[in-house]
């Protein structure tokens, strides 16, 4: 599981491949992000500091897209499917079960770093659809009230 914030060690060199300007960003947080499954608060602020843009603009830049979490990922990392298959079968509902049942949004940890909540757009099994991943399990024709037994196998 990767866990470990981002280094300095490692902004160098990220940071050594890219210009100092705004355009670079989303390439250089999606960089970070590949390195240490997460784009620690440290490395906001190293990035701000390169980019000379302000911590809030990287963040609300950073929270459009999906795709980057600021939390270390979790014991258990649930991918729930939104593509159109699952959507169309309920997806929405399960994750927003799923948000309820953990406290938590898609690109957070619980507080207890059982489980890290991502969105994902195809798990590649349409025809099972709704489906959830949990680590490396799939769960397929998915519904809420499964959900909590579910979640209970892994601690
Ligand atoms: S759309 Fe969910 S598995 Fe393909």
């Amino acid at each position: 599981m990767k866990e470990r914030s981002v280094t300095n060690k490692d902004l160098i060199h990220i940071f050594s491949g890219f210009k100092s300007e705004e355009g670079n960003l989303i390439p250089i947080l999606q960089r970070v992000q590949e390195k240490r499954g997460y784009i620690s608060e440290e490395a906001i602020k190293r990035i701000s500091r390169f980019l000379k843009i302000s911590e809030n603009q990287i963040f609300g830049v950073a929270s459009f897209y999906s795709q980057f979490r600021f939390d270390a990922p979790g014991r258990n990392s649930i991918k729930v499917c939104l593509g159109t298959a699952c959507h169309v079968r309920g997806g929405q509902i399960l994750c927003e079960a799923v948000e309820r049942e953990l406290d938590i949004s898609p690109g957070q940890t619980t507080k207890d770093k059982r489980f890290d909540l991502e969105r994902v757009a195809c798990l590649g099994c349409c025809a099972l659809a709704p489906v959830i991943q949990i680590n490396d399990d799939i769960y397929s024709r998915m519904t809420v009230i499964r959900l909590k037994e579910i979640l209970d196998k892994y601690e």
